[in-house]
Order: C-alpha cells, then structure tokens, then sequence
C-alpha cells in the first residue's frame, strides 16, 4: 500500500477556508496513526485567485491539481464576483477541474443520521434510515454542450445552451452507478425528462442497455419531475439515483435537506484517474469568517478521499464513526442546533471529530 500521497488544498472563497482548515485537523491525526503521510499543497481558485491572478483558475492552480493523487476542495463564490464576465466568475474554477480533470462521476451521498432526525424539515418517520447515493454525470449536459452564450438576433437577444451528451458519456457513468448498487442494495433509479427531451431519451436507452451486465440489479426510470416529488413524499424507496449532470445538481441540493442541512454533504468527484472532494455547500458568505460553518460535510468528505483516492477504508470508516459520536455527544453547529444540544463553532466541531479520531 502507498505510503504517501500528495494532495492539492484549494480552500477557494468564503466557509470554503474555514471548514477545510478543520478537515485537514483531522486529516493530520489520520496520517500520525495510520504512518500514511500527505504532502498538502495549498492553491488558490475562485475568487480568491481572481483577486490575486484575475482569473479564477490559475495555470498553476490546473498544474497542482493534475500533479496531485487528489483534490480537497472548500467552495467558490461570493457576491463580490458576480457581477463578472462568465469567463472569469469563481465557479469556472471548478468547472475547469471536474473537465480538465476528466471527473465525470459526483457520488453525493445523502445519510440521515439517526442523532439529526429531528433537524429534518420532514417528519421523523419519511427521514429516518436514509441513505442514498446521488451519482450525478458531471462534465457533460448545459453545463458543458455547445453552442451556447448570448446572442443579438434581429435586435433581441437570444440566450442558448444546448443538452448534449454522447453514448459513451452515459454509458460510463452507468457503470458507476450500476457497480457502487452492487456494494449497496442493488437498486438503481435513473433519472430523465425522457417525455419531452431526446437526449435523456437516449440516456434511458443506454442505461437500459448497460443494466443487461448486471442482473441481479433492480433498475427503475423515474422522470425527473416525479423524482422531486417522490424524494420529500417517499425518500426510503431510493437506493442509488443516476442523473443528469444539471438534474443531479438541483436534485442533490433537494436531497441534502432531508438530512436537516446541507452542511452534512460531502462529495466525491471521479474520473479515470483521481478524484476531488468537497462539501455540497457552497461559500455562505454570509457567514463567513464567523466561527459558525459546520465543518462536517468537508471533514466527511476527507472520509470519501481516504476511500476513492487513496484505498484507507478503514480509516474512512473511522471518520464517519467520529462524526456519529460527536453528533451522539449532542454537539451541533448553528445550522443543526436544537434546543437540548450544545452549540458549538467551526473550529470547536472539528476539534470534537479529532479528538474522537485519536
Ligand atoms: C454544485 C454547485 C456547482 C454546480 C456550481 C457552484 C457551479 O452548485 O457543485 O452542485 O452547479 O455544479
Ligand atoms: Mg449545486
């Protein structure tokens, strides 16, 4: 087993620095028990870069990444950059990573865990066990196809972006998807709009298709539409969901209040090689700078990195457990507190997770 793995920090603008500063305190006790050592390169991305490079991804930022076993990531944005041009707005940054890096596969993992049952907008009964694994396309769809852009035409405006995605995108992330059941309960709900758009049309055929090499998983259609509805009315019945790379985007973010906060969402990113780990949250930069982000869904995803990127399954699973006793403790950022829990800051939670990572 490797011994040593450089990671690429990019702490990017707003919570993103103080949330990954807590997550790399617990990455720094995993390493001193577990005799594996990370070499931590700090880049900047997003606003942060724009300020000091006038662009938000930096070349050198690109060169770090793709040099690198894996990338930790905080988040970008903040209503100081978005005023800018497209081709300089923070989120290019992660954009160009998920596509330079090739990372076509988001695993977003939404858990509720029994201690935050009650944190769920949803009654307890609808929330209570779940778990389900949102894997999102991530480098084709709007957010990708060509053409697109603003255009003047006959004196109005017109505003394109275009839906494409190829046989062979779909048929990889399939695979993804149709692989991570079979480490699970063997179900898989693909989700499309294959009523009125084409290209989910082919999405449905192809996932069809791929579905033959695996048997023994159960394989569900569900239009996207029904999907947000079936998520708040019944979210139990999913096992693993397979989505479009914008569907998975808006349907993740739906998921991740079931849980009581979308502070408690970790992600993996991952391609044919390595991979990327954030929180599904973005900057808040209305609470930033104020000790009171939850740090969780970064310290969970350093729990992601250790599995994909780097074969430590056990000290994954060391993590997670960490964060279920600090949670079983009754320690709660402000976006999960309750009345009978201890509020505690950013800093604090992390250290409450390192202690029990010891
Ligand atoms: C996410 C975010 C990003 C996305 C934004 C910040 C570009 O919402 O990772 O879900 O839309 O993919
Ligand atoms: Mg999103």
């Amino acid at each position: 087993m490797k011994k040593n793995y450089q990671i690429a920090v990019f702490p990017g603008d707003g919570i993103g620095i103080e949330v990954i500063r807590e997550a790399l305190k617990v990455l720094c006790v995993i390493s001193e028990s577990s005799g594996t050592s990370f070499d931590l390169t700090h880049g900047l991305i997003g606003g942060a870069a724009y300020d000091t490079f006038g662009t938000p991804f930096p070349g050198e930022s690109l060169e770090l990444a793709l040099g690198s076993d894996a990338v930790l990531l905080g988040a970008v944005g903040g209503p100081k950059w978005e005023g800018l041009d497209y081709s300089v707005r923070p989120e290019r940054a992660l954009l160009g990573l998920r596509e330079k890096l090739g990372l076509f596969a988001n695993l977003r993992p939404v858990r509720v865990f029994e201690e935050l049952v009650a944190a769920s907008p949803l009654k307890p009964e609808v929330v209570r066990g779940i778990d389900i694994m949102i894997i999102r396309e991530l480098t084709g769809d709007l957010y990708f196809g060509k053409p697109r852009g603003v255009r003047v035409e006959k004196g109005q405006r017109i505003g394109v972006n275009t839906l494409v995605y190829t046989e062979k995108e779909i048929h990889r992330i399939a695979i993804v998807a149709f692989k991570t059941a079979m480490q699970r309960e063997k179900r898989v709900v693909s989700v499309d709009k294959a009523n009125v758009l084409e290209s989910t049309q082919l999405w449905r055929d192809v996932v069809t298709e791929v579905s033959r090499d695996f048997p023994e998983v159960d394989l569900r259609h569900m239009y996207v539409d029904n999907c947000a509805m079936q998520l708040i009315g019944n979210p139990a019945q999913f096992d693993v969901i397979v989505t479009t790379n914008l569907f998975g985007d808006i349907l993740s973010d739906e998921a991740a209040m079931i849980t009581g906060s979308i502070g408690m969402l970790p992600s993996a990113s991952l391609g044919a090689k390595g991979g990327m780990y954030e929180p599904i949250h973005g900057s808040a930069p209305d609470i930033a700078g104020q000790d009171v982000a939850n740090p969780l869904a970064t310290i969970l995803s350093v729990a992601m990195m250790l599995r994909y990127s780097c074969a430590m399954e056990k000290e994954a699973s060391r993590i997670e457990a960490a964060v279920q006793e600090v949670l079983r403790a009754g320690f709660r950022t402000k976006d999960i507190h309750q009345e009978g829990t201890t509020l505690v800051g950013t800093a604090a939670m992390g250290d409450e997770v390192v202690k029990r990572c010891l």
